[in-house]
């Protein structure tokens, strides 16, 4: 599908849960203004709807993401249901790793293609810091889950604060060159001041160019991360939610004051 200023839309981000089993400080705040209630979340067969009615619009390419998607119960479900819809090419996640040892293998078999890890250090203390007590091991014992499991590629994340030194940066490349992964580094982003930036080796960031629509856990359509725009598809409905979305995506993203990127998924 186009939006209005041309863009081809292809590609939706669907959030399976605001809960964080980590609490990395750029992403989940000590005070938290946008949990979201538990009766709010939407049912598996809900985000199956959403998924086949944004596939018959044009949509080919599905990722799911949280919070972490791994704490949301009965996700190897979830995964099959929507690797079951036809028109779904390519199905990915974004995921912290720290539980992927135990679902890497049946991710694979439930139909997913491939996975995305969000990993900023190789330093297990300053890991411990950054996502506020994690263990590093369980990251690695989950790479080397998703390589067994044939998860093809699978990149890492790694989130670089704005003047930080690049030795983390350097080990981790290294690190990914080693073991086979793609690397992509991505700026500290701010919603709030709409701060902003191109994910290098990656795809987002850039407005022209940008194919995405979002679905989040409690069932808003939103047509961009830096944008307050959403629309319900409970008020909406399904079709005219995402058709509202598209009709309104902006050209460039601006500020948001309610997104929060531990609900929305990055
Ligand atoms: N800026 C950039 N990326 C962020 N993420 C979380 N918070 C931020 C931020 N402030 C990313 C994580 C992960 C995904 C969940 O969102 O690194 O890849
Ligand atoms: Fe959790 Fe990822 Fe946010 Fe860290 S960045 S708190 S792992 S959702």
């Amino acid at each position: 599908m186009l939006d209005q200023y041309n863009r081809h839309i292809n590609y939706l981000r669907v959030s399976v849960t605001d809960r964080c089993n980590l609490r990395c400080s750029y992403c989940m705040p000590e005070n938290d203004p946008c949990l979201l209630s538990h009766e709010d979340i939407l049912s598996f067969e809900e985000i199956r709807e959403v998924v086949a009615t944004a596939v018959s619009m044009g949509i080919d390419k599905v990722r799911l993401t949280g919070g972490e998607p791994l704490v949301r119960r009965d996700i190897i479900d979830l995964v099959k249901m929507i690797s079951g819809v036809t028109g779904v090419r390519d199905l990915s996640m974004t995921t912290n790793a720290t539980l992927l040892s135990h679902f890497a293998g049946p991710l694979a078999e439930a139909g997913l293609h491939r996975i995305n890890i969000s990993l900023d250090t190789m330093d297990p203390e300053k890991f411990r810091e950054l996502t506020r007590g994690g263990d590093i091991r369980k990251v690695f014992a989950g790479i080397r889950a998703a390589k067994k499991a044939g998860l093809s590629p699978i990149k890492v994340n790694c989130v670089l604060a704005e003047n930080e030194e690049s030795r983390d940066a350097m080990d981790l490349k290294n690190y990914c060159l080693d073991n086979g992964l793609k690397i992509r580094f991505i700026k500290q982003m701010d919603l709030k001041s709409g701060h902003f930036s191109v994910v290098e080796g990656g795809s987002g960031g850039d407005c022209r160019s940008c194919n995405r629509l979002r679905l989040t856990s409690d069932g808003k359509i939103k047509p961009c991360l830096f944008s307050d725009i959403a629309y319900d598809i409970r008020v909406d409905g399904t079709r005219e939610a995402l058709e509202k979305a598209l009709r309104n995506k902006p050209e460039k993203g601006t500020v948001s004051y309610r997104n929060c990127f531990h609900s929305i998924g990055g």
